[in-house]
Parts: C-alpha cells; structure tokens; sequence
C-alpha cells in the first residue's frame, strides 16, 4: 500500500517490517486525541491564514466523520498505515480528498503530533488514577473512622512493638496516600504543557500560533524549546516513577492482607468475594488478589526501569525508540488502576476481628515502652536507666514464662531496684487501652488524635477531587471550545466570528 510518506521509496516494506514499526497496537487508545488534535492543527493553520477557510470547512467536515466513524466501529485502523496518525490522515485523504486533506500536515510533524496525543491521553489517566486513589482513601478513612477506638498490635520487624489503634493504622495508608496523589500533581503540570508546533525538531517557517493550539486543547502552556519537545519523554518516566511509587506503597498494604488473615494473626477477614478456594484442599480461603497485587507491582517497577532505559543515552532530537513509551505507560497506568479499584472494594469489605486485636495488642510486653516512659517522668529515673531496668524486669519474665499480667512478680522486682508502685498501678501501666489514650503528642496513636487526623485527611482528600474536577473542566471546556468551532465552521460560519 502507498504510504502517504512513500514518494521516495520504490519499494514497499515487507510484511515483517510493517509489523516489526507498527504501533496502533499501543496507539488505538489516542485516536480522539489525534482527531482534536489535529482539528485544533487546522483551525490555527486557518486561523493564521496558511490554509483557506474552504480547506478548513474540508477538513473539519472528514475528521468529524472520521470521529464519529471510530467511534461507530467502521473507521478500522489498518496495520499497514504504521500508526494513527497516518489512519487518521489516511481517512481525511479519501474522504475530503489530496487536495483538501493533503493540506493539514502543513507545519506539523508526526514527532509533535506523537507526543501531544500521549500528553493529552496521560493527562486523562492521571487524573482517573487520582481518582482511584481518593476513593480508597475515603474508604480507609471509613475504617480508621470506625475503628478510632479499636485496639490494634504495633509492629517493628513484625514483632510486637507497642499497641497502637486500627484507626491509627488505617490513617497512616491515608496519609500515605496523601502523597501519591500529590505525587501525580507534579507529573500532571509537567504533562500538561503543548508540543503542539514543534514541528519535526526546529519550529516552522510558517507564521503558526502555538499558543492557540495549546487553548484550543486545555494545555496550560506551551512547552517552546522545539528540540526539547520532540525529544522529551521525561514527562511519561515522570508517571511511571509515581505509579512504580503507588504501587510499593500498596504492596505494604497488600503484605498486611495477607498476613492479617492468615489462621496465625487472624486478626481480619477478608471477604468471600475477594478471596479464591483452592482446587485440592477443601478448607482453603486464599487472599489472591492481595497476593497479585504484591507480584504486579514488579509490573510497574519494569515499566518504569523499560522506560528509563529507552530514554537512556537517546541523542536529542526524534528517535524511533520513542515509539515505545506507550507500551509501559499503558501497561502501568491499567496495573495501578485495577489494582487501587479492587484494593478500594477489599478494604471496604474485610472483617475487623477486634477481640483478636484487642487481644495482641498487649501482647509480648508491647507496653514495655511505655513502663520505661512512667518511671521517666513520674520517677525522675534517666530514661536510658529506666530501660535498663524495665528491659531486666523483661529478661526475667521470659525466664519464668510470665507476662506483665503477673502483677506480683513486676511489683516485687520493681521494689527490688527501689521503685515501689502498688499493684494497682502497675496493673494500668500495663494495659494497652491505657496506653493507647495516652498518646496524645501530635501524630500519634490516641483515638483523640486519630480522630482529628481523620478529619484532616478527609478535607485534603475532599481538595483533591476538588482538584481533580477543576482539571476535568478545563480540559472539557478546551474540548467544547474546539467543538463550538468545528460545528460553527460546518454550519457555514466564518472563523472571525468563532474565535
Ligand atoms: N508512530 C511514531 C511514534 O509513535 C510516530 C512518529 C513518527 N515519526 C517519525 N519521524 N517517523 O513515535
């Protein structure tokens, strides 16, 4: 088949080839991009009189139908055609004919084109992942919320460390979260900045008008520099470090799920509808969604390490090799995105068992800690000293088999180093829920300061979407701008008068 680039060429590819270039596998996805993009194109060409307003009216007329031709499923984009951008020119062609559609690739090149349609397609992932992520944070918030009070086991090196509550923990991935989003936010602007002019690598000869194109699809600003532009990808590593990020810190909260449910911890449930059965074992309830949520964060790990290396030692300019960013964008913009929606549900449907909790939380002297911390400040004792002390009283209840709750043996020590506390002191001092409550230093554990940090937490997670819509408009208001001038222009109206 004649490519439209093929006046050179007196030989065609062979099928190998064709299929070894192609990218409309990765591309199918920024076919309405490439069409607003390249109405925005033709509209600023005509605008800056390059192209007659006829050709305009020509060109908008076949993209539309090109549009609504994709969008019914008779647009097909052929293999052979390399990508969607030479579809969608291709389409134009046939339809409007050489004369009109050979007029819209004036002062454009595939290598601006190529990146305005992924910037305008990342945008859009974006801000649906930043979504995603404040539903689970607004689910997480539900359960710290329920279970301000709930006593919970605090882990360092997953060995008992000192009682904390559920509601605490569940904050603390809200909190991690937090940053994600943020995270993205920083990746967005740098990605919503206009290629659009670049042309091949130098800018153009014609008098084009960036600054209308990059309205006319909501970008912020332009991004000048035209070698800069062909040449940069560090907006697509940019979400993929934030992706790769996301997901490791999900992988904690997968780790958790499963063993919090294990028969050993118990100390949660998961739902039926989030756990497999096993082909063999009868009695089996596993938690497979967590378990492949922890492996598919190798997935966005690679994707973010392809990309790194495609960029690596790239020299400035349009390579090829660029054609490959979309493969670990997609790939890992639809890992995180699958993972945070089902993540959202599971956490919203798992079991809390707070007698099993409550029970653990004391556990292993979890509230050794705080022992030291009263013969600190109630006993004028160094707190290294008292350490010393309460990690001796320790030593000796492991000898014996005992536990805190051997009031009389803590009591009859303490009194041996000269410390004289009643048992019923001792026997508060030694109970998580005391020690829980406790805790009121900015950030901590107490149901008090848990509270208030779920408050907070929702009011940021509230901005956020509220962020998030503020996009959307712009980007929707971009896109009925483009639109109020493509329908004016076919229903006859001169460009003056729509601009
Ligand atoms: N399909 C190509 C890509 O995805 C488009 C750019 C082609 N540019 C070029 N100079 N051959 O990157």
């Amino acid at each position: 088949m004649e490519k439209l680039w093929g006046g050179r060429f007196q030989k065609d590819l062979t099928k190998a080839v064709e299929l070894y270039t192609e990218s409309i596998s990765t591309d199918q996805k920024m076919v309405l991009e490439d069409i607003w993009g390249s109405e925005a194109h033709a509209i600023m060409l005509a605008a800056q009189k390059i192209i007659a307003e006829e050709d305009l009216r020509h060109i908008l007329k076949w993209l539309e139908k090109a549009k609504q031709d994709f969008l019914n499923g008779t647009f097909q984009l052929q293999l052979e055609l390399e990508d969607v951008h030479m579809n969608v020119e291709t389409y134009l062609h046939r339809g409007a004919g050489p004369e009109f559609g050979g007029k819209l690739h004036t002062a454009r090149s595939r290598n601006d084109q190529v990146i305005t349609d992924t910037k305008l397609h990342v945008r859009f992932e974006i801000l649906r992942t930043q979504r995603l992520i404040s539903d689970l944070q607004y689910t997480l918030l539900r359960l710290a919320e329920e279970h301000a009070e709930t006593l919970a086991p605090g882990f360092t090196h997953v060995q008992h460390a000192q009682p904390i509550t559920l509601g605490f923990w569940a904050t603390a991935y809200a909190s991690m979260l937090t940053r994600d989003h943020e995270r993205f936010n920083g990746a967005y602007d740098r990605t919503n900045t206009s290629p659009l002019g670049a042309c091949a690598l130098a800018g153009s000869s014609f008098p084009i008008d960036r600054r209308l194109t990059a309205r006319l699809l909501g970008f912020a600003s332009v991004h000048e520099n035209a070698l800069d532009v062909v040449s940069s990808r560090d907006f697509a590593s940019e979400s993929l470090a934030c992706l790769a990020i996301l997901m490791s810190n999900l992988s904690k909260l997968a780790e958790e799920m499963v063993y919090w449910s294990s028969h050993e911890f118990r100390t949660i449930e998961l739902d039926d509808s989030y756990t497999l059965g096993s082909s063999i074992m009868p009695q089996k309830k596993n938690p497979c969604v967590a378990e492949l949520l922890r492996s598919r964060t190798g997935r966005a790990y690679g994707a973010l390490m392809q990309m790194l290396t495609i960029m690596k030692g790239i020299p400035s300019g349009y390579n090829r090799d660029l054609q490959e960013d979309r493969v670990p964008l997609w790939e890992s913009f639809g890992t995180a995105q699958s993972s945070l929606a089902i993540f959202s549900g599971m956490v919203g449907s798992l079991k809390v068992k707070t007698d099993r909790m409550n029970e653990l939380a004391g556990a292993e002297f979890a509230t050794a800690t705080e022992l030291a911390n009263y013969l600190a400040h109630e006993r004028g004792i160094a707190f290294r000293q008292s350490h010393k002390i309460v990690g001796g009283l320790v030593g000796l209840l492991v000898e014996q088999e005992k536990t805190f709750s051997d009031y009389e043996t803590v009591r009859a020590y303490l009194s041996e180093q000269g410390i004289c506390i009643p048992v019923e002191e001792i026997r508060l001092l030694v109970d998580a829920r005391h020690v829980v409550e406790a805790y009121k230093s900015l950030g901590s554990t107490s149901p008090k300061e848990v509270k208030r940090m779920v408050e907070a937490l929702r009011r940021r997670t509230d901005e956020h979407v509220w962020e998030i819509e503020q996009k959307e408009k712009a980007i929707e208001s971009a896109q009925v701008l483009t639109e109020k001038i493509v329908s004016g222009i076919l229903a006859g109206r001169h460009l003056a008068e729509l601009l």
